[in-house]
């Protein structure tokens, strides 16, 4: 079984009110490794919104501690203002961010426990709850890398998109964790990551957990992957997954999309991985998934102080979809969903 190298979100009993959510501060990585406690829902909401933390099951487990702070302060209220302030809490965590569903499956998840009394006992178990997801997303990882990594007949090099390692996950993550027990068992030889542009989680977070677990790595520029895939340099992509709707169709981060046609005309097969808190079966296919926008800042902030002296429009969608068509296997804890659609994701539910 692997285990993380790094928590980048996790419960600790300090606080002002008997406990905080610390989140490792991941706009800062590479260059500092800065750990923060919050104790306030509000701010683990920011920081979700910011990218302190991301990745969609490591902002799940945040949002469940952070409904956990949110019960903590509606006990210093007297109790008639309890409820209202604490679904008004509720829904300013399920909001930081649309696109990956773990963050709303999370809250609602929480939300469900309280539905009587908001007092010291339900705190109690909200934190015993937001534990077990996070305890389950540890135990769904290590599921998923074996289930990856036995799909993999002979050793290959293998591509990664943005980062879905330790610092994206409560455990040790989704296509990472594959990777990362392919290299273990001698499946996987090398690791691809693209960069990841805008915020270059490839370069800055994947590439980072490479190192730290001495697998042996390159970093290409985005627009490279095709033709490293042309040269015959990796024989299988791995990617994760913000929200996948009832058909199997994929939101990953935005790039994912032209990887996965990339791969399909070089046929490379293309894996997503996931687990089931990261299946949105309300949506038939993936163009009822929200897709956040985010600011023009991450594109031109590369530029530093040479930023044009020219307004200039951006347009900076931060994920896109793939459609199943593209996906080679969807591997979740559940089981391998091989060529995907409807029926088999439907199947793998029941
Ligand atoms: O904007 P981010 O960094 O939160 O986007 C993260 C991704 O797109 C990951 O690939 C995704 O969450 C995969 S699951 C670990």
């Amino acid at each position: 079984m692997l285990t993380s190298t790094v928590r980048a979100v996790q419960w600790v009993n300090e606080g002002p009110k008997g406990g905080s959510c610390r989140l490792l501060d991941q706009k800062r990585l590479p260059s500092e490794e800065n750990f923060h406690d919050y104790a306030d829902y509000r701010l683990v909401s920011k920081a979700i919104a910011d990218l302190t933390v991301r990745g969609a099951p490591a902002i799940g487990v945040a949002a469940a501690y952070a409904v956990v702070l949110a019960a903590q302060e509606a006990c210093t209220l007297p109790e008639n203002g309890r409820r209202a302030f604490f679904d008004d809490a509720l829904h300013t965590i399920a909001v930081s961010r649309p696109t990956a569903v773990n963050l709303g499956w999370a809250v609602a998840r929480m939300g469900g426990l309280a539905t009587g009394r908001i007092d010291a006992d339900l705190t109690a178990r909200l934190l015993r709850e937001a534990l077990v997801i996070q305890e389950e997303d540890i135990a769904f990882n290590n599921r998923m890398a074996r289930l990856g990594s036995d799909l993999l007949r002979e050793p290959v090099a293998a591509m990664t998109y943005c980062n879905t390692g330790d610092l994206a996950t409560g455990g040790v993550g989704t296509a990472f964790g594959v990777l990362r027990q392919g290299y273990v068992d001698g499946k996987v030889t090398h690791v691809y990551t693209c960069e990841t542009r805008p915020v270059l989680q490839g370069l800055r977070l994947t590439a980072w957990e490479l190192a730290k677990n001495k697998i042996p790595f390159t970093a290409i520029c985005d627009n490279m992957a095709a033709s490293v895939m042309r040269a015959r340099k990796v024989g299988a992509v791995f990617v994760g997954a913000d929200r996948i709707a009832a058909n199997g169709d994929a939101a990953n981060k935005v790039g994912t999309y032209a990887l996965a046609v990339a791969a399909q005309f070089h046929r490379i097969p293309f894996y997503v991985v996931a687990p089931s808190s990261s299946f949105d079966l309300t949506l038939a296919s993936g163009e009822g998934i929200p897709i956040e926008q985010r600011a023009s800042e991450e594109i031109v902030g590369v530029l530093g102080s040479n930023r044009p002296p020219y307004a200039m429009s951006t347009f900076n969608p931060s994920f896109d979809v793939t459609p199943h068509e593209l996906i080679t296997a969807i591997i979740c804890e559940k089981g391998v969903i091989v060529a995907p659609d409807t029926k088999k994701v439907e199947m793998v539910f029941r």
